[in-house]
């Protein structure tokens, strides 16, 4: 084997380094950004590095409409997707890392077919999973665009289909590391990318964000053991560190919806197709005005805001921050409850309240800001709905059942700012719209958060 150059041994490493300081910097709002700078960059040198150390010369044009064409999607997809889509994004592209990792791994088969087993095993293995994370990621992008149902699919005796199909899958990827032949490896292929569909099928609404997160933990996988199939040390470090911070971040979610994973995973195996209802309510509620909700809360001493997906479907978040600004003012104590999975991806508040530069400090963790609800004049519940549900501790048939949820019930007096009667994203109704000492201002949080101020302003 060629000896490695000294100067790509050394971009290598600048590299890797470049893709650790990233996820240190995407772990805190204040250094994300400069953490996806550092990811870009070394993914640029990562990308200079393979193509001017021995690129074949006869696939150059190939190679650069290739690169082309790829970034000029990357680039219009980025500007063009809404904050509120960036799950199925990260989705759509993490199933196009597995599928390439894959696609690799095939092309390496089939021009080194007598390779040694070792080598086998991990082009099999790239193939598998790549595979899996391929079609298991658009799956999820087709049911969080809501192109096809975001409910759990259960088809016929899927649970037997599904084990039938794995098992066929690791015998297969056995049997290939045995006897290597092209059309076992195309079959080998097929079986996965049908276990990838039948595996993420059965998961449904707000599970969904779990599995995409799993399958990038799976794409990293495949993605390192391709780099020890091409002798790539930059592609097993990458790799390997894409699928230790997804697993890690698929067990953080599923601990902050208070699933177990297992249960997130398999648990539509055994349950009905039907799901949650999720109709219209049409009980009667004490709906209020903007100005009804100025006075509750410019008479305030205290008061916690909660933001959720609501917040960021109407880009009200300067709005909220100019509200919060005016109440301090008056010398009204304000903060941010926020929810683990508020929103529609991690971290989702946390970036929509930083937009707005809203000081850190005064966002406070659900652990933290729980116990501060009694003592709240008024809980002010902008687009939430899910996070602040009380059937996730008393209903055990509600698909949010066991997750943390923010205590808002325990305020004095709660104010929900919603357009309707619509239950959000779990698709079950809240008892909390008609609670007594609940009051709803229904519009767009824009206008009414905008409606709320002057009217604070005016007090
Ligand atoms: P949801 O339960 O989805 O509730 C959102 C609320 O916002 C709804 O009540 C909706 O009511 C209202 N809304 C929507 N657009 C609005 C607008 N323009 N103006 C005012 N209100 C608006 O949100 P949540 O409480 O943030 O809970 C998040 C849910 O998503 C959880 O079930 C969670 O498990 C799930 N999930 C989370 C993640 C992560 S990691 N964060 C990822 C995927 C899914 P109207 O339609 O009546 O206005």
């Amino acid at each position: 084997m060629m000896e490695t150059p000294l100067w790509v041994q050394l971009a290598n490493l600048v590299a890797a380094v470049l893709f650790i300081l990233t996820l240190k910097g995407l772990s805190h709002p204040k250094t994300a950004r400069r953490g996806v700078m550092l990811g870009a960059l070394g993914a640029a040198i990562a990308t200079f590095v393979v193509f001017f150390s021995g690129i074949p010369t006869d696939n150059l044009i190939l190679i650069l409409v290739a690169i082309l064409i790829g970034s000029a999607i990357g680039l219009y997809a980025a500007r063009q997707v809404a904050m509120t889509q960036m799950p199925q994004m990260v989705a759509l592209f993490n199933g196009v890392g597995g599928g390439a990792a894959a696609l690799v791994s095939v092309i390496e088969f089939l021009e080194n077919p007598e390779s040694s087993a070792i080598i086998l095993a991990a082009t099999v293995f790239t193939v598998v999973v790549g595979s899996v994370s391929f079609s298991g990621s658009i799956v999820t992008f087709l049911k969080l665009q809501e192109l096809i149902t975001t409910r759990p699919v259960i088809i016929p005796l899927g649970k037997y289909v599904t084990i039938l199909v794995a098992a066929a899958t690791v015998a297969g990827a056995v049997w290939l590391v045995i006897a290597p032949a092209t059309w076992l490896l195309v079959a080998l292929l097929v079986l996965a990318l049908i276990f990838g569909v039948l595996f993420v099928l059965p998961v449904g609404g707000a599970d969904v964000p779990i599995v995409i997160s799993l399958l990038n933990a799976f794409t990293g996988l495949s993605v390192a053991a391709g780099g020890y199939v091409l002798g790539n040390v930059l592609l097993i470090v990458a790799g390997t560190l894409v699928g230790a911070s997804g697993t890690m971040l698929t067990r953080l979610m599923a601990e902050a919806m208070g699933r177990p994973l297992t249960g997130t995973l398999f648990g539509a195996f055994s349950a009905t197709a039907s799901g949650p209802a999720g109709g219209v309510d049409d009980r009667p509620v004490r709906s209020g005005t903007a100005n009804d909700v100025a006075i509750m809360l410019g008479y305030a001493n205290k008061v916690i805001l909660v933001p959720g997906y609501g917040l960021a479907v109407a880009q009200a978040q300067g709005t909220l921050r100019e509200l919060a600004d005016t109440l301090t003012e008056k010398g009204i104590q304000v903060d941010y409850a926020i929810h683990p999975v508020a929103g529609r991806m991690p971290g989702h508040m946390n970036v929509l309240l930083a937009e707005a530069n809203v000081p850190y400090e005064q966002l406070k963790e659900m652990d933290e800001i729980n116990p501060e609800f009694g003592e709240a004049d008024v809980a002010l519940v902008v687009g939430a709905n899910d996070v602040v549900n009380p059937a996730a501790k008393t209903d055990t048939s509600a698909p949010i059942y066991g997750m943390p949820i923010l205590d808002v019930n325990a305020a004095k007096q709660v104010v929900f700012l919603k357009r309707s009667m619509r239950p959000g994203f779990a698709g079950i109704q809240n008892e909390l719209l008609f609670d007594p000492k609940t009051t709803l201002l229904f519009g767009d949080a824009k206008d009414s958060l905008g409606g709320v101020v002057t009217s604070v302003k005016e007090l």
